[in-house]
């Protein structure tokens, strides 16, 4: 089984989609691996780290003759993949909605393209979920680019000079970039809040030692769609939330945005009458940035500054971390495909469950029930 791992070509992405501990860890399998000479620079993995963990390295057209599977974060253009061995695995973050045209692609040429992104969201498969993996390093990064974008500290300090007082963060959206971004904030001292449609997070905000802010008047709010993803709200309740945001946030310095609906843009949490209620100086990062965003006026990669608020939002938050991204991510596909490495067939075999959920295109077509689904 020779597996390829290709350098990135989108100009935003650093990340790398196997390190030389999952190189070693796929060897030791019985496969061979080659890397795309580069592939690691932007996340500091040299190509002698690759050769010394027993990877061939060279350029694109070798490392991909005869490969069975071959790794991406983002998914390759179908025209590098022309020397792949036939119905070979593509195996990324594929963004099939977005990049349709690529997966059409993909089909047409018989590979079986992977999106990790569809992972069910069942226990014997958090180890290879990719979207926890990288949005927990997103949370963490969203908090540190806001307080440096912030011109005060965030914990109170009491000094022979005067009292600094400690900063209000509330964070929108409490799934795993948002817990990781309560978690981020309350270390460096910020007084946190936070919030979510979800009722079950009530709980893991205090127990992160921020303070709940929930909708209570709007009745049948549990905001549990399925998969644990939020659904979309009422009109009646949107109505309420917006109510008490505009409330709240008028008083904070630092605010989180997080709230993804799948399959859906980003909801709109924060509006320029808000933004215009809030102190100068205070500072949002909307890390639903490349869904559209949760707050109007973001422009991903740009700073934006609106009624002296600043707007941060990256097209790509866990690019700003390539090593920990990288480290994560390889090991995400490790984990994926070791788990179902079938010793006499010398490679991976899916099973149903986990196979179906993941596949995009086999023999020829399109296979992914919600890549075909009719839109009335
Ligand atoms: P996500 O990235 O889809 O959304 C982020 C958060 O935004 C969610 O908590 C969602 O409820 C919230 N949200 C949506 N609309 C909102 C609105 N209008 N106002 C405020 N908040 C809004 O969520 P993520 O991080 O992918 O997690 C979703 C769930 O999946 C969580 O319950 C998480 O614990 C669970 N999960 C389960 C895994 C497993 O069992 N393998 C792995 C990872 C997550």
């Amino acid at each position: 089984m020779r597996i390829a791992v290709l350098r990135e070509r989108d100009p935003g992405e650093t990340r790398v989609s196997a390190t030389p501990e999952t190189v070693r860890k796929f060897i030791a399998l019985g496969a061979s691996v080659a890397v795309e000479s580069g592939a690691g620079l932007a996340a500091s993995i040299s190509d002698g780290d690759y050769r010394g963990a027993g990877a061939e390295v060279g350029p694109v057209e070798t490392v991909l003759a005869g490969a069975q599977i071959v790794f991406g974060v983002q998914g390759p253009d179908v025209a590098l993949l022309g020397a792949v061995a036939p119905s070979a695995w593509i195996v990324g973050i594929l963004d099939p909605y977005v990049r349709r045209d690529r997966i059409d692609r993909y089909a047409a040429a018989g590979l079986e393209a992977l999106a990790m992104e569809f992972m069910p969201r069942i226990t014997r498969a958090q180890s290879m979920d990719v979207l926890s993996s990288q949005s927990n390093l997103a949370g963490y990064k969203a908090v540190l680019a806001a307080a440096d974008a912030y011109g005060r500290a965030f914990p109170m300090m009491m000094t022979a000079a005067g009292t600094v007082s400690a900063a209000k963060c509330f964070v929108m959206g409490v799934g795993v970039a948002g817990l990781q971004a309560i978690a981020t904030a309350r270390r460096l001292g910020a007084q946190v809040s936070a919030t979510d449609v979800r009722s079950a997070t009530r709980e893991q905000i205090q127990s992160l030692g921020a303070k709940p802010i929930f909708v209570e008047s709007v009745a049948g709010i549990e905001g549990e769609g399925s998969g644990g993803y939020a659904g979309e709200m009422s009109e009646e309740y949107q109505r309420a939330q917006a109510e008490l945001v505009s409330s709240h946030i008028a008083k904070q310095d630092i605010v989180i945005t997080t709230a993804l609906i799948p399959g859906r843009a980003a909801p709109r949490l924060i509006t320029d009458a808000q933004i215009a209620s809030m102190k100068p100086g205070s500072v949002i990062f909307d890390l639903a940035a490349p869904q559209g965003g949760n707050v109007e006026g973001t422009v991903p990669d740009q700073v934006v500054e609106r009624h002296g608020v600043r707007i941060i939002g990256y097209s790509n938050t866990p690019a700003h971390l390539p090593a920990d991204a990288s480290a994560l991510y390889a090991r995400n596909l490790y984990n994926f495909v070791s788990a179902f490495w079938d010793k006499e067939q010398g490679g991976p075999v899916l099973d149903e469950e986990i196979g179906d959920a993941v596949r995009l295109t086999r023999g020829g077509a399109v296979v992914h029930p919600r890549l075909n689904e009719v839109v009335s």
